[in-house]
C-alpha cells in the first residue's frame, strides 16, 4: 500500500474563513476528508500535518524521510521565503508535489517565486481545493507508470 503525507503551512488552518474569494469555502478538515475518501478508493494511506511554524514543518519533513512514499506540500507563505524548508526537502528521496490553491501568477509579484519548486517533481496550482486531489492523482499515475 502506498502512503502519502500532506503538509500544510501557515494560515491554511483558516481555510473556509480566510479570503474565501481566493481560497474558497471548504475548511481544511473538509479537504482532508475528501482526500481520505479518494485514497480509500485506490487503497493508499494518507496522513496530514498543518503548522503555522516553520521549524515544526522542517522537523516534520526530517521525520518523514523514510516513512512515506510521497509528499504533497502546500507550504503557503513559507513557499516564497523558506530556505530551511528548501534544505529539508533535500533530505527526501520520495516524489514531492508542490501545490497551491490559488493561481500564483494571477496574484502579487512576490508569490511568483517558490523556494519549494526546485525540489518538487511537479507543481499544481490554481484549481482551488481540487489541487489536493489532483496531486494524489499525479502520485498515483506516477507510481502506476513505474510498474509498467
Ligand atoms: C497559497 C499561496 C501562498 O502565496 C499563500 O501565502 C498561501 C496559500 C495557496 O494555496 O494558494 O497561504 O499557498
Amino acid at each position: 500500500m502506498k502512503s502519502i503525507f500532506v503538509i500544510n503551512g501557515p494560515n491554511l488552518n483558516m481555510l473556509g474563513k480566510r479570503e474565501t474569494n481566493i481560497y474558497g469555502n471548504k475548511t481544511l478538515k473538509q479537504i482532508e476528508s475528501e482526500c481520505i475518501k479518494q485514497c480509500e478508493k485506490i487503497n493508499f494511506s494518507i496522513n496530514f500535518f498543518q503548522s503555522n511554524s516553520e521549524s515544526e514543518i522542517v522537523e516534520k519533513i526530517q521525520s518523514i524521510a523514510t516513512h512515506f512514499d510521497g509528499l504533497i506540500i502546500n507550504a503557503a507563505a513559507f513557499t516564497h521565503t523558506s530556505i530551511s524548508i528548501h534544505d529539508s526537502l533535500k533530505l527526501l528521496n520520495i516524489p514531492v508535489i508542490e501545490i497551491h490553491i490559488s493561481n500564483l501568477h494571477k496574484r502579487e509579484e512576490f508569490r511568483r517565486h517558490s523556494m519549494i519548486s526546485p525540489l518538487a517533481n511537479g507543481v499544481i496550482f490554481g484549481f482551488g481545493p481540487n489541487v489536493y486531489n489532483i496531486a494524489i492523482y499525479a502520485l498515483q499515475i506516477g507510481w502506476e507508470n513505474e510498474n509498467q
